[in-house]
């Protein structure tokens, strides 16, 4: 599983925490930044990582914000793209079962670094399972389609 990975100013310390999850799973993963620690605009991060998802480049993207909504608005733009907002494991575990979800969000000021580790780890384990849940998605795919 290939994963790409981005934050703006106010997610960069669990974005590390997650490259050293990812790597202690030995997946593998690319970092688009934010570089620095100054202010910078969250869907000039979510966008880039969303469109890579979504042409197929990386299988899952992680982002991560200050709250994580900015992130999880601007990748939901991009079509494919089923953006899931997570703070706890349930919902972690639950959104890859039912929405297939291919990008995470999370939010540094919300939750702390071993949190979202976890959060992370389950939703990179856990599987869709398909069924009536496809059906569901299905929809959302049509809808895009015939909506662009
Ligand atoms: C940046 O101050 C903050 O607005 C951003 O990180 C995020 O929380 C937006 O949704």
């Amino acid at each position: 599983m290939k994963v790409a990975l981005a934050s703006d100013h106010g997610g960069i310390h669990i974005r590390e925490e997650i490259k050293g999850l990812l790597e202690e799973m030995g997946l593998e993963y690319e970092d688009f930044g934010c570089d620095c620690e100054e202010s910078v605009d969250y869907p000039d991060y979510a966008l880039p990582v969303a469109e890579k998802v979504a042409r197929g480049e990386f299988d899952r993207g992680i982002l991560i914000c200050g709250t994580g909504i900015g992130m999880s608005i601007s990748a939901n733009k991009v079509k494919g793209i089923r953006c899931a907002l997570v703070h706890d494991v349930f919902s972690a575990k639950a959104t890859r079962q039912h929405n297939d979800s291919n990008v995470l969000a999370m939010g540094e000021r919300v939750i702390g670094p071993g949190l979202a580790r976890e959060i992370a780890r389950v939703w990179l384990t856990t599987e869709f399972e398909g069924g009536r849940h496809a059906r569901r998605i299905e929809k959302l795919t049509t809808y895009e389609e015939t909506h662009s």
